[in-house]
């Protein structure tokens, strides 16, 4: 499916970085080593290497990611591209300064592994970024997966998150105008959690 939507012409999601990133990328460190997970046609992970990070971006979808090879050259800037099911990828150990996954959208038991990956990837300090629709997003039909188990819940969310700090973790409903594919007011589940860094040994 996801070879064939962007296999169309132009880009999926638009070429713009998702709203909620840009308003808390502020949060990472400068040249972050960071992880785009399912990152389509690399709107996100190349904005975010224009900023001056280290970035590599997954995803299922080789025309996705030949697209967001494509778009980094032509902002001159690099990205790392992995080609991989996020449902079986190791994210490594304390490896990243910063993950970000918008509108990724996994079934329940891959979601829930993912996120428990995600808590053991960050480096201390690190800083996890996610957007995604919301189950109430069915209500609204304007983008988004049409099945209920592939959209997020924040009380879930909040409990795979278990030993990060969350300084964001909310729903909203917020006009999200992304390509053709997110059109409209939308409910979605805003996250930004952090790793605390390791505490020095008391004497
Ligand atoms: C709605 S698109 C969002 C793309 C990108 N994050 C953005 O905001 O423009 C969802 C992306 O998740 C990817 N994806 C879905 N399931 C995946 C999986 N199991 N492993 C890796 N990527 C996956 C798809 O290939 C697609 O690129």
């Amino acid at each position: 499916m996801w070879d064939e939507r962007f296999s169309e012409p132009g880009f999926a999601y638009g070429k713009e970085p998702n709203d909620f990133l840009v308003s808390v990328a502020g949060r990472l460190k400068p040249e972050s080593r960071v992880l785009c997970l399912g990152e389509g046609e690399g709107r996100n992970a190349v904005w975010l290497a224009q900023r001056g990070h280290r970035v590599t971006a997954v995803d299922l979808s080789t025309v996705g990611l030949e697209k967001a090879r494509r778009l980094a050259e032509a902002r001159h800037v690099t990205i790392s591209t992995v080609h991989a099911d996020l449902a079986a990828y190791d994210l490594g150990d304390a490896a990243w300064d910063a993950i970000v996954a918008i509108f990724l959208h996994l079934p329940p038991d891959a979601r829930r592994d993912l996120h428990r990956g995600v808590v053991q990837a960050l480096a201390p300090g690190g800083v996890f970024v996610l957007e995604g629709y919301a189950t109430d997003q069915l209500q609204h039909g304007t983008g988004g997966p049409k099945n209920l188990s592939m959209l997020l819940a924040l009380a879930e969310l909040k409990d795979q998150l278990a030993g990060l700090e969350l300084p964001i973790a909310r729903q909203v409903t917020r006009g999200v105008y992304e390509g053709r594919y997110h059109a409209g007011a939308g409910a979605v589940i805003q996250i930004v959690a952090t790793r605390p860094r390791a505490t020095p040994p008391t004497a």
